[in-house]
């Protein structure tokens, strides 16, 4: 099986307390893996890994069977370029329009032409729900809508990877069941890994092919969400009923 990142015990540490204690974990190509896990306990930092803006103290960090470990900053632009990364705040820059910040990354790491880069735009807008908007500012956006903007402009540039930082806090449960099934969708029709991290069980059930559990800074469980709600960990099964 093809295995798109592969963490071989990742140790990191920060300000004396350590966040990730040999974490082990395959994600394998085109599948949705959702890593679920409390508040603070190195959901953030594992993403962070996999386009290199933090690196282990100790183990090794492989993405399409490379070891980007010890990758420079030229290096880590080509793990980059195929790897979108939502983050948790959406972080839009609200200066710019719907369309500017989704065309931000064409018009930084391409030369297209004006004209293909709106006919790039506009499809990526209306595959996530938002044909037309193209003229707004952030701003005047609700909390789901800049999560879809965000999302648009992480899949811009046809990422073979697609890395979600809880996607739906904040949002309300109508807003959370649209962003879920929007992630399931675009993970079908992209043909793309999806990595998900958030401590909604609801999203990890509905979305996932298969569930990691971070506990203690290691992979405590990973399996189907079938096998999840079965399996015997009871710190697994407290979690599940929180
Ligand atoms: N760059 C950093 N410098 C110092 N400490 C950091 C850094 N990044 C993360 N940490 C610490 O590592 C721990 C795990 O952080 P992380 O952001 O990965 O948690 P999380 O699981 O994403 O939490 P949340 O649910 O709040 O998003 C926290 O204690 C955090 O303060
Ligand atoms: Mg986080």
């Amino acid at each position: 099986m093809a295995i798109f990142a592969f963490f071989d015990e990742v140790h990191k540490r920060f300000d004396g307390e350590d966040v990730l204690r040999g974490l082990t974990l395959h994600i394998r190509k085109g599948e949705a893996l959702i890593i679920l896990g409390g508040s603070g306990t190195g959901k953030t930092v594992i993403l962070k890994h996999i386009v290199g803006l933090l690196s282990p103290d100790k183990g090794r960090v492989y993405v399409n069977e490379r070891d980007i470990t010890g990758y420079d900053e030229n290096q880590l632009l080509t793990v980059r370029r195929k790897v979108g990364f939502l983050f948790q705040n959406s972080a839009l820059f609200d200066s710019m329009s719907v369309f500017d910040n989704v065309a931000y990354p064409l018009r930084e790491h391409t030369r297209l032409l004006e004209s293909e880069i709106e006919q790039k735009v506009k499809e990526k807008l209306k595959l996530v729900g938002l044909e037309g908007t193209d003229w707004m500012m952030p701003d005047k956006l609700s909390g789901g809508m800049r999560k879809r903007v965000a999302l648009a402009r992480a899949i811009i540039l046809e990422p073979e990877a697609l890395l979600y930082d809880e996607p739906t806090t904040g949002l309300d449960p109508i807003t959370t069941r649209w962003v879920n099934v929007l992630m399931r969708n675009l993970h079908e029709r992209l043909h793309i890994t999806s990595v998900v991290v958030t401590h909604n069980i609801q999203s990890a059930m509905s979305v996932a092919d298969r569930i990691a559990f971070l506990y203690r800074g290691r992979i405590k469980f990973v399996g189907t969400p079938e096998e999840i709600k079965e399996c015997g960990d009871h710190i697994v099964q407290e979690f599940l009923k929180s």
